[in-house]
């Protein structure tokens, strides 16, 4: 996952993701196919990577430039594109998440200089973004778009302008811009060529018989190559239909050939990077999701925010499915540290829920597609009464997202799992980070919070690295279990919820949550001897108040599986299958703990020969009522 890692200001990791693909052939069909059809295929590779737009530019022999760009997922927009018909000597293609600039026409890829002789796609974020707008502005260039990337265009343009050659250009360029940047560039004064540089966002180069092709991933080109090479940071240069050049810093040419590297992968596997499927790969993607959410917050949490919700008479919390589980975690701490009057409810229960609101109340839309329709719906109606909105989600300009006062974006990259993994836990630890800063202006103690959101990335990656296996063997033992429990309280039921939708919605297990002290109320009647229960427990004040209901569920001859704080001995003891894991004291540990839960529903899953990508019944997002 490291290759789609920035520094930000504040020294901390970002992902970044687009889809970049360009392609240089002797001459047509050398790739046995129009240049059209093969962009279109390796966006397709790619969309993993951003689906809110898309475009290419094809140049035929004649230098003739055709480009096409639209807003929209590229299985809906590829006939209006067009790209069949388009064949071409040298071809690039874009496939967006957008960073800088909403998801619209004219802010998706390539972007073009003044006069149309510069064609840039990139996958990045500048960070001098603004000062050199303004520059370019002041010397006349006409910028078409609100992004970052149509200024790397102008500034080639520039350094042309004053008579250097392309590759002078490109180098003075790459001086002039900071930020994480894979860009491609087609300069027409040398037509047969594809310029690049690299920082930190990820470039390869496929090598080819008559064509060369560069690529954001592998995937993009494997089905015209297995031969690559892996471009490092610091590094640019060309490609051509028979020629690569890199070069390093100061100029320093590098044998490109020396680097060359077989790739050995399925298609099928490709697409996910080397792992079997989406789900996995975003279970392993939570570490950087959380770190680069975090990064990302410091300037979207205002003093304004802050203020509204600390004056709010009372506070409504609302998300569907995974994401209404992650309102529960905040709702939990915002009552539970800082005190305040919150409440958080399935968002399609608005009717019942939102009743005479009004500018003293605040209403949070938590939504990681922020499209789902019952989440929008409810944030209408609390709009429609003057609460104040904020949302938080993790597309940018997403509908909730517009429609919301105030919109907090997490960093977790494009999901395309149906099940939601990476997200509950970029969106537990936003609230989690929210309620930080609550804490610090009512100065309300809050230091073990504070470091727990801190160690969250690497508490993550430990418990994955170190159960994945173990879960996998667990769902052996489970597998043929038709009904499960997973049990918490208090600070612990949120993610009992997640756990049990997981296990349903991907293994097709009935799984069922509840307060664990309301077994003896009813649930129990179910359990007979091997019926699996799944304890959670933090080490807080419910840690021992839950000892009585493990016991009693083991007097019914359940399997109990407890993923505890590793210094809980005596409730570790207690388990048929004891998870002991790095101790955490605050609600944060949900985004750590529930690693657990979705590696068992995952393995649960794929043991009962269903893929977990594809669930029955399910889509990625809900926009019907
Ligand atoms: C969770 O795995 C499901 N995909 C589903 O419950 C999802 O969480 C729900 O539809 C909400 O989606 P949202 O976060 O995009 O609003």
């Amino acid at each position: 996952m490291s290759r789609d890692i920035i520094y930000c200001a504040a020294g901390n990791r970002v992902l970044i993701v687009c889809g970049i693909i360009g392609v240089c052939q002797r001459e047509k069909l050398v790739l046995g196919e129009p240049i059209g059809s093969f962009l279109k295929k390796a966006l397709q590779r790619l969309e993993y990577r951003g689906y809110d737009s898309v475009g290419f530019a094809v140049i035929d022999k004649d230098r003739r430039i055709t480009l096409r760009k639209k807003k929209g997922k590229l299985a809906e927009i590829e006939n209006i594109l067009g790209f069949d018909a388009f064949d071409g000597v040298v071809g690039i293609a874009h496939t967006r998440w957008a960073t800088h600039g909403e998801p619209s026409d004219r802010n998706a890829h390539p972007h073009i200089d003044c006069n149309g002789c510069v064609v840039v796609i990139h996958n990045g974020t500048l960070q001098n973004y603004q000062e050199l707008k303004e520059l370019l502005i002041s010397r006349g260039h006409l910028l078409r778009s609100d992004t970052d990337t149509e200024l790397i265009a102008h500034i080639i343009e520039e350094k042309i302008r004053e008579g250097l050659t392309p590759l002078e250009a490109l180098r003075e360029t790459v001086k002039t811009i900071k930020g994480a940047y894979a860009f491609l560039a087609y300069i027409c004064k040398e037509p047969d060529k594809i310029f690049f540089a690299k920082n930190v966002s990820p470039i390869v180069i496929g090598l080819g018989n008559g064509f060369n092709m560069i690529a954001s991933d592998i995937p993009a080109m494997i089905s015209h190559t297995k031969r690559v090479i892996v471009v490092e940071d610091g590094e640019m240069g060309y490609i051509s239909p028979d020629t690569i050049y890199i070069e390093k810093d100061n100029n320093t040419p590098i044998d490109p050939m020396s680097r060359v590297i077989t790739v050995d992968w399925t298609p099928e596997m490709i697409d996910k990077g080397g792992y079997p499927h989406y789900m996995a790969k975003e279970i392993y993607e939570q570490p950087i999701a959380i770190r680069s959410t975090l990064a990302g917050l410091p300037d979207q949490i205002t003093d304004e925010i802050l203020r509204i919700l600390l004056r709010a008479r009372r506070i409504y919390i609302a998300g569907a499915g995974t994401s209404y589980h992650a309102a529960m975690v905040i709702d939990f701490m915002m009552r539970n540290i800082v005190d305040l009057d919150s409440r958080s409810f399935i968002s399609s229960e608005y009717l019942s829920t939102l009743r005479s609101l009004d500018d003293n109340d605040v209403f949070i839309a938590v939504s990681q597609s922020g499209e789902t329709i019952d989440t929008l719906m409810a944030m209408r109606r609390a709009k429609s009464m003057n609460a104040k909105v904020i949302a938080v989600t993790n597309v940018l300009g997403s509908t909730i997202a517009r429609e919301a006062d105030y919109k907090i974006y997490m960093r977790a990259g494009p999901e395309i799992g149906v099940a939601a993994t990476k997200t509950f836990a970029t969106e537990v630890i936003t609230g989690a980070y929210i309620v930080e800063k609550l804490c610090l202006v009512r100065g309300i103690e809050c230091s073990q919070l504070s470091k727990e959101i801190r160690i969250s990335p690497s508490i993550t990656e430990l418990i994955i690295n170190k159960y994945f296996k173990e879960m996998e063997s667990l769902s052996k033992i489970l597998k043929e279990a038709r009904n499960m429990y997973f049990l918490g309280r208090g600070s612990t039921l949120p993610i009992s919820y997640e756990g049990a939708l997981k296990v349903k919605e991907i293994s097709y297990i009935h799984a069922e949550a509840y307060p664990a002290g309301e077994s003896k109320h009813g649930p129990i009647a179910l359990v007979e001897p091997g019926f699996p229960v799944v304890f959670t427990i933090f080490d807080d004040e419910y840690g021992e108040l839950i000892i009585n209901n493990i016991e009693e569920m083991k007097a019914r001859g359940a399997y109990t599986i407890i993923a505890a704080s590793e210094n809980l001995e005596r409730q570790l003891k207690l388990a048929n299958k004891p998870i002991a894991l790095p101790t955490m004291r605050t609600p944060v540990a949900s985004a750590p703990y529930v690693a657990i839960h979705q590696m068992l529903a995952y393995n649960l899953a794929v043991s009962r020969g269903y893929d977990p990508d594809k669930p029955r019944n399910l889509a990625k997002t809900v926009t019907v009522e």
